[in-house]
C-alpha cells in the first residue's frame, strides 16, 4: 500500500523509522504524469534500496514560461494507482506552501555544466532544478536518488551539486525508456496531437543517423541533422550540439565521451532527446 504524505515531518518520520531498521532508503523525484519511464526508475530503486520514496511536486521554479507550468499535466489519481502497483512505499505529494515557506530566499545555482543548451534556451530552469532537488534530499534524507538519462543535462547539473556540496545521497542515472517507433519517452508526450506524435520520432531517428555520420568523420552531419528534423514537420530547434558529455563543453569531433543533445518545437510542444555519439 503506497502511503500519501504531504507533510515534510510526516516523510522524515517514515524515513527516520526505515534507517532504523537498518534500510536503505531511494528517491525517484518526478513532476507527476508518470510513464513507462519513471517506473523503470522506480524498478531501478527497488532492485537497490529497501525502501523506495517517489515524490511528485510540479516546481513552480523551474519553469520560465507561465504557460508551459500551467499546462503541464496534473495526474495524481492515475499517478498513485500507478505506483500502488508497482509497490512504491510512500508517495511524497507535497503543496507548494510545503516546499516553499512564506520567506523562502534561498537559490542553488550550478555554474558551468547549467551554463548552455537547456540553460541557454530556459534561464534560471537549472536553479529551479537544483533548488527544489536540494530541497527533495534534504526533506527526504535518501540515502539514493534515481534520474533518467532523458533530461541528460539535468543530471550532470544533479551530479555536480551534490559534489560541490558534499550531499550525502548517491546519484544514479538509469537509460531512457523509448516507445516502440524511438521517441524517448517523457510526460510532454501526451501533449502532442496524433499529427505531431506522427513526426515526433523523426528527431531520434535524424539523431541516430547524425551520430554515425559523426562516427565516420562526415562533415556538416549537424546541419544535415537539422534539416532533416525541420523537413519532417518540426517548428524550429533550440540546438542540435556535440558536446562532452561530463562537462557539456562543446566538442568538434566525436571523442570517448561524446554526446549529442537535442531539443526542438513541434506543434508548440519542446522535445528533448539525447545519445551517446
Ligand atoms: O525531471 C524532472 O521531472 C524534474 O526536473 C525534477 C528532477 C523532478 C525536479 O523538479
Amino acid at each position: 500500500m503506497t502511503e500519501i504524505v504531504r507533510k515534510v515531518s510526516d516523510l522524515r518520520a517514515s524515513v527516520a523509522r526505515w534507517h532504523g531498521a537498518g534500510d536503505t532508503v531511494g528517491l525517484v523525484p518526478t513532476m507527476g504524469a508518470l510513464h513507462a519511464g519513471h517506473l523503470s526508475l522506480v524498478r531501478a530503486a527497488q532492485a537497490d534500496c529497501a525502501r523506495v520514496i517517489a515524490t511528485i511536486f510540479v516546481n513552480p521554479k523551474q519553469f520560465n514560461n507561465p504557460t508551459d507550468l500551467a499546462k503541464y499535466p496534473r495526474t495524481e489519481p492515475a499517478d498513485l494507482a500507478l505506483l500502488q502497483q508497482a509497490g512504491v512505499d510512500v508517495l511524497f505529494a507535497p503543496p507548494p506552501e510545503e516546499v516553499y515557506p512564506l520567506g523562502f530566499a534561498t537559490t542553488v545555482s550550478v555554474a558551468g555544466v547549467a551554463g548552455p543548451l537547456e540553460g541557454a534556451s530556459r534561464p534560471g530552469h537549472f536553479d529551479g532544478v537544483a533548488t527544489v532537488v536540494a530541497k527533495l534530499f534534504g526533506m527526504s534524507r535518501a540515502d539514493r536518488a534515481y534520474f533518467g538519462q532523458k533530461d541528460w543535462q539535468q543530471l550532470q547539473v544533479v551530479r555536480r551539486m551534490v559534489a560541490d556540496l558534499n550531499l550525502p545521497i548517491t546519484v544514479i542515472g538509469c537509460e531512457t525508456l523509448r516507445e516502440g517507433d524511438g521517441l524517448a519517452m517523457s510526460s510532454r508526450n501526451t501533449r502532442l496531437s496524433p499529427r505531431a506524435r506522427a513526426i515526433a520520432p523523426a528527431l531520434y531517428a535524424a539523431m541516430t543517423r547524425a551520430a554515425s555520420d559523426l562516427r565516420a568523420g562526415k562533415t556538416g552531419a549537424l546541419k544535415t541533422c537539422a534539416a532533416t528534423v525541420l523537413a519532417a514537420g518540426f517548428d524550429s530547434i533550440d540546438y542540435i550540439d556535440l558536446r562532452d558529455a561530463d562537462s557539456l563543453e562543446p566538442l568538434t569531433a566525436p571523442t570517448s565521451t561524446a554526446r549529442l543533445l537535442a531539443a526542438a518545437w513541434l506543434d508548440g510542444v519542446r522535445l528533448i532527446d539525447n545519445i551517446p555519439v
